[in-house]
């Protein structure tokens, strides 16, 4: 509660400051991804990612268009253990930091067109500094929550709640929603559509 009250009482970018200091890069982070190489890797993520990186089952997430530093760092914790899923922990378990680099360079270079159907004023206005009303993020960091399954960011919003998903930005920002809030901002942006271009 008490870190809740001094996170909110903090101006964004000292926020930014404090939350990003924190997350130590992935090692991936400092390679030269080549997308070719990993337009081949995807292979092994077509039947839930698919190879343009629109979900194909609603438990997984988009991942098209994804800020590159956001999946590397991503599939590095789920290789390291920092965050946990029966299938990811096992996907990421073999891969070194060249294919992490080689896929997040693929994923990141599709381009998405996110398309708003509601009122932007209605989006969750706690949320859009970072993820933007549509849902596509507006800083490096954060990714895009555009037309994930509300099931998804619903069991996300709850992973960094109770802190099994463990974010120095994002934990602090969840333990402050209660169900409803958490349903609302899931609804929101799950409502949204996106597309990938061919
Ligand atoms: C058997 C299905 C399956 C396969 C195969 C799979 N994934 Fe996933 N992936 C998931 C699920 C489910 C999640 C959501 C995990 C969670 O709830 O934390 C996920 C999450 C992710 C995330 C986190 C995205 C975010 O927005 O936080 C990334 C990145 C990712 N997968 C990349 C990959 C890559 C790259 C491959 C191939 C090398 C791959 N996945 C293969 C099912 C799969
Ligand atoms: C100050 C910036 C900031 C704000 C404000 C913010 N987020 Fe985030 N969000 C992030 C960052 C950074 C991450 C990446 C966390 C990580 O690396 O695990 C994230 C991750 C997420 C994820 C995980 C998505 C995925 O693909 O796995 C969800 C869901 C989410 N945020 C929802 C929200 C909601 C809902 C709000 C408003 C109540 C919100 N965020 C407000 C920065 C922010």
């Amino acid at each position: 509660m008490r870190r809740a009250v001094i996170v909110a009482a903090l101006t964004l970018g000292t926020l930014w400051g404090a939350g990003l200091a924190a997350q130590e890069p992935a090692p991936a982070e400092a390679l030269q991804g080549d997308p070719a190489a990993g337009e081949k890797l995807a292979g092994q993520c077509r039947t839930c990612h698919g190879i343009d990186g629109l979900a194909r089952i609603p438990i997984a997430p988009h991942i098209a268009g994804e800020p590159a530093g956001y999946l590397a760092r991503q599939l590095t914790d789920f290789r390291e253990g920092r965050r946990q899923h029966e299938m990811m922990s096992v996907v990421a378990a073999s891969l070194t930091d060249q294919q992490i680099a080689d896929l997040a360079a693929w994923y990141a270079g599709r381009q998405v067109v996110a398309e708003l159907t509601a009122d932007p004023a209605g989006a969750p206005e706690a949320c859009i500094a970072c993820h933007g009303a549509d849902g596509i993020a507006v800083i490096p960091e954060a990714p895009n929550l555009a037309a994930e399954t509300n099931i998804y960011l619903d069991t996300q919003l709850k992973a960094f709640r109770s802190g099994k998903r463990v974010n120095e930005i994002m934990q602090p920002i969840a333990e402050g929603l209660d169900d409803a809030t958490i349903r609302a901002a899931a609804d929101w942006y799950g409502a949204i559509r996106l597309t990938v271009a061919p």
